[in-house]
C-alpha cells in the first residue's frame, strides 16, 4: 500500500468512524465512488468533476454504509462552506477512539482540530509567518534555489537527462523548512532521509508508514532540544515567547503540521508548475524576461493546478443548508479544490491565463483552516521558477508520457526527467 492509499485509506477509517463504528477498514480498497475526485486527467481535473459543478454544485457523492457523503464543486459553494465557522467540525479525533486532547491524538496538526484548541495552537503558529517574519527567509530561500540550480547541473547523467523532481522540486521546500523550523546543519541529513521516505510512494507503503513516525519522532526530540537551547527559527521563538504556554509534545506536532503542510505541496507545484511552464515556451521566456509577470504566473499555476486536491474533510454537526441543499448532521463534506479553482463563472476556467490571475483563488484553501504557509509557498515558487528560465533557458522535459499521481489527496509528478538544452529540432 503506498502512501496514496494509505491517506485514503485513513480518510476511509475517519469516515466509518463517523459512520457509527462499523468496520469497513476490512475493506480492502476506497469504493470508486467515493475516490474518483482524487483522480485526474493529465493537470486536469477528471470531466466529471466539471460535468458536476455545471450541473449540481453541490452534490450528494453517495451514501456509504448509512454515511452521507457530499462533494461540492462550484467556486462560490466551496467558498460558503469553508466561510462557515460553526456548521462543521474538523476534528477526527473523538472518532477514532481517542480522547479529544491535541496532546494525545498522533492526528496531523491543525487542520483536523477545531476551536478552542485550533485558535490557540495557530496563533502560536500565525506570528512566525507574518510578511515581516518570512522577509527575513527571503535571502535563504534564494541561496536555497541557487544551490539547488546548481546540483541540478551537476545532476545532468551521461543520457544528458536529469529529474528535476529529485534534484529541485523537492530539495528547495525541503531545505526552506529546515531555515524556517531552525533545524540545525547537523541534523537536516538525517531529517532529509526520514523526509524522502515518508514522501516516497515508491517503496510501497511500509516504508512511508514507518518514516511517517520517524519525521515526527524527530520533530518531538528537536522541540524537548531546543527548549534547552532555542535556535534561531519558529521552534525556538514559539520557546522564547510562549515557553510556558505549550508542552514539547504540542509544539514538535506543530512543527509537524508544518513540515507536512509544506513540503509535499510546495514540490508538487514546483514539479507540476515547471513542467507547465516547459511546454509553454512564451510564457517560460516571460518568466526570465520580466519580473513584474512572475506573482501574476504564479498565482495562476496555483489555481490552475490546485495541487491539493481535497480540503480537510468537514463533518456536519448540526444541519445545514448549503446552495439550497440541505444536509444532514453526521454527514461529511468534501470540497474539491481543482473542481471550484476550475469554475469558469470565477476564474478562466480551465484555461491558464495569468492575464486573469487572482489571489483569491481557493488553492490555499479558505476561512479558518486557510493555509497558514500561503506567503511562504508564494515566495519559494516567485523564487524558483524565474531562477530556473534564467539559468537554464533551454530547459526541456525529456520524456514523452509524464509520471503524475494516479489518485492522490496531494496531486503531483513522481519524477520530471529534463534535458538542458532542447532537442534541435525543437529550438527553432
Ligand atoms: C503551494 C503550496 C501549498 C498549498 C497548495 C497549500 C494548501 C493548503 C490547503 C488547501 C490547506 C487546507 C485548507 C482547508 O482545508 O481549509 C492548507 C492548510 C495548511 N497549510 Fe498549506 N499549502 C501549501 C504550502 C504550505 C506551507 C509552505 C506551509 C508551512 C510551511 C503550510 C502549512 C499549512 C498548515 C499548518 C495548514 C493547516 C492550517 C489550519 O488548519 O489552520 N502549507 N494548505
Amino acid at each position: 500500500m503506498g502512501l496514496v492509499e494509505t491517506i485514503a485509506s485513513g480518510l476511509r477509517t475517519r469516515l466509518i468512524a463517523r459512520a457509527g463504528g462499523i468496520d469497513l477498514t476490512r475493506l480492502d480498497k476506497v469504493p470508486d465512488h467515493l475516490a474518483w475526485p482524487l483522480q485526474r486527467a493529465g493537470v486536469d481535473p477528471v470531466p466529471r468533476l466539471g460535468e458536476m459543478r455545471d450541473r449540481d454544485p453541490v452534490t450528494k457523492l453517495t451514501s456509504f454504509l448509512g454515511l452521507d457523503v457530499w462533494l461540492v464543486t462550484g467556486d462560490a459553494e466551496a467558498r460558503e462552506v469553508l466561510a462557515d465557522r460553526s456548521s462543521y467540525s474538523t476534528d477526527i479525533r473523538p472518532y477514532m477512539g481517542r480522547s479529544g486532547s491535541a496532546t494525545e491524538g498522533d492526528i496531523g496538526g491543525l487542520g483536523f482540530t477545531d476551536p478552542p484548541e485550533h485558535s490557540r495552537l495557530r496563533k502560536l503558529l500565525t506570528p512566525e509567518f507574518t510578511m515581516r517574519r518570512l522577509a527575513r527567509l527571503q535571502p535563504a530561500i534564494e541561496a536555497v534555489v541557487a544551490g539547488q540550480l546548481d546540483e541540478l547541473a551537476a545532476a545532468i547523467g551521461v543520457d544528458g537527462s536529469a529529474d528535476l523532481a529529485q534534484a529541485f522540486a523537492f530539495p528547495i521546500p525541503f531545505l526552506v523548512i529546515c531555515e524556517l523550523l531552525g533545524l540545525p546543519d547537523d541534523r537536516r541529513e538525517h531529517f532529509r532521509t526520514l523526509a524522502s521516505a515518508r514522501f516516497d510512494v515508491s517503496e510501497g507503503g511500509m516504508g512511508a508508514v514507518g518514516a511517517i513516525s520517524g519525521s515526527r519522532e524527530f520533530l518531538l526530540a528537536e522541540a524537548t532540544r531546543q527548549r534547552a537551547d532555542p535556535g534561531p527559527g519558529l521552534i525556538g521563538q514559539i520557546i522564547r515567547e510562549h515557553g510556558d504556554e505549550i508542552n514539547d509534545f504540542d509544539l514538535g506536532g506543530l512543527a509537524d503540521g508544518v513540515f507536512t503542510g509544506g513540503l509535499e505541496t510546495s514540490a508538487s507545484m514546483l514539479a507540476l508548475g515547471a513542467a507547465v511552464l516547459l511546454q509553454d515556451r512564451d510564457l517560460w521566456q516571460r518568466l526570465a524576461d520580466d519580473p513584474a509577470s512572475v506573482p501574476a504566473v504564479v498565482e495562476e499555476l496555483l489555481r490552475y493546478l490546485s495541487v491539493v486536491q481535497v480540503a480537510f474533510p468537514r463533518f456536519v454537526k448540526t444541519e445545514v443548508t448549503v446552495a439550497g441543499r440541505h444536509i444532514r448532521k453526521g454527514a461529511v463534506v468534501l470540497v474539491s479544490i481543482p473542481a471550484a479553482n476550475r469554475d469558469s463563472r470565477t476564474y478562466a476556467g480551465d484555461v491558464l491565463d495569468p492575464s486573469r490571475a487572482t489571489g483569491s483563488h481557493l488553492a490555499f484553501g479558505h476561512g479558518l483552516h486557510r493555509c497558514v504557509g500561503a506567503e511562504l509557498a508564494r515566495m519559494e515558487l516567485r523564487a524558483a521558477f524565474p531562477a530556473l528560465a534564467r539559468r537554464f533557458p533551454d530547459l526541456a522535459v525529456a520524456t514523452e508520457r509524464l509520471d503524475y499521481r494516479e489518485m492522490s489527496i496531494v496531486f503531483g509528478l513522481e519524477s520530471l526527467p529534463v534535458r538542458l538544452h532542447r532537442e534541435p529540432a525543437l529550438q527553432a
